[in-house]
């Protein structure tokens, strides 16, 4: 085992329980094997394990003490090939000396009464009430249900291929594939939302990685695609994206797209906005726990704008695809509905995409019928 790694999480573990959320939790998802299996059974199942933990501890302990418990007991509860003696040496070996007759102790309770505690876990433990209120309201307990054991599922990969912009769910990824991108299959269908138009330019407001930028140069070979990324060690991604598959008609721009002057100059527009990325969370189960419901509110009040200054630089007839890797309402159907009321001069058009994906005027995915990541995305057409 890598100590390195095993370092890693414990310390990605004592910020959680410190209440440091750091945003390179996704970069600390990509650990490798072991860890990243590891990774992976803890943030789907904290709930079950904090709810063990809660059981023979009286007091909270420490984030430390707390990061050890959690480690070990999600090898104890979820990774069967872990022998129970390595999962409590390796937890007890992280803590100071004197806590560690009180992380033995705990450990070996829960080795005691693992069936029980398995048995007694229920879905909606692992994700935070608010989160699963908000969907029991919102869709009722069934579908609520159903929908939180399948972001408790793990992903299926699924690869773009360049060539023809078909999506296949593939085994495993092929670092040799050079047509190959891998890209979850709701994000892919994104860019062609608003229907294979023949446009003069294309802007992409928040292009990096550029899964989906990669998808529009592919799809206009005859126009200049302008990839806009804020973001400078992002925008450093977009620019390999573009390199590593050809786009000589893609011209990245770093720069905030709330900036960028001229009006009424794009005939497509992809505005993929910042979003809390709830729905990604297959990827990464972590999000459900770092996130609240002010982040969402704050993610909306900039996506309101953002909306606002990038339906400008549309020309006459086109169409303004609007997404975000979430379906809660404030971030899409509210923004989108209030963009419509207070500018008549745009109307919704049907996505083109499956029926099973269209709900009313919109595109929503849902990994419980669909079995991909949660997007909501609307096409906005200038008539005016
Ligand atoms: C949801 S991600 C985009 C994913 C990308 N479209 C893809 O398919 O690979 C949103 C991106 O927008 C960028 N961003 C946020 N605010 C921005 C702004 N004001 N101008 C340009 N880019 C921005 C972020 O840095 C982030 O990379």
């Amino acid at each position: 085992m890598s100590d390195k790694m095993r370092g890693r999480l414990y310390s990605l573990l004592t910020d959680y329980y410190s209440k440091k959320y750091r945003e390179d939790y996704f970069q600390d998802a990509v650990m490798r094997r072991f860890y990243r299996k590891l990774y992976f059974e803890i943030f789907r199942n904290l709930g079950t394990i904090e709810k063990a933990i809660g059981r023979f501890t009286e007091f909270r302990p420490a984030p430390e003490q707390m990061a050890a418990l959690v480690m070990g007991s999600a090898q104890l509860l979820y990774m069967n090939d872990v022998p129970d003696y390595a999962a409590v040496n390796e937890s007890v070996s992280l803590v100071g000396k004197n806590k560690r007759g009180f992380i033995n102790a705990v450990l070996r309770k829960i080795i005691a009464k693992r069936e029980e505690i398995l048995a007694a876990s229920v879905e909606r433990d692992n994700f935070p009430a608010w989160l699963a209120d908000r969907w029991r309201k919102r869709y009722g307990n069934i579908s609520a249900e159903k929908i939180m054991a399948a972001y408790n599922q793990a992903p299926p990969l699924y690869a773009l291929n360049v060539e023809n912009l078909a999506v296949e769910e593939v085994e495993e990824y092929d670092e040799e594939a050079e047509n190959l991108y891998y890209m979850d299959k709701a994000s892919a269908m994104i860019p062609t939302l608003a229907g294979k138009l023949e446009p003069a330019s294309v802007l992409d407001c928040c292009a990096a990685p550029g899964g989906k930028t990669l998808i529009l140069g592919k799809m206009y070979p005859e126009s200049i695609v302008f990839a806009v990324e804020i973001n400078p060690k992002r925008f450093e991604v977009l620019e390999e994206t573009v390199e590593r598959f050809g786009l000589d008609n893609v011209q990245p721009v770093n720069n905030d797209i709330m900036k960028m002057e001229g009006d009424e100059a794009f005939d497509i527009i992809l505005l993929d906005a910042p979003c809390t990325a709830i729905g990604t969370m297959r990827k990464h189960p972590e999000i459900r726990w770092i996130r609240n419901e002010m982040q969402i509110r704050e993610k909306a009040s900039i996506q309101r704008k953002m909306l606002i200054k990038t339906s400008r630089l549309l020309a006459k007839h086109g169409r303004l695809i609007y997404s975000v890797c979430t379906t809660e309402p404030e971030e899409t159907t509210d923004i989108v509905n209030a963009f419509l009321t207070e500018n008549p001069g745009f109307r919704a058009v049907k996505p083109a995409c499956p029926d099973e994906f269209i709900r009313g005027d919109y595109f929503v995915s849902d990994p419980s019928k669909s079995n991909c990541d949660g997007f909501f995305a609307a096409v906005l057409e200038k008539i005016k």
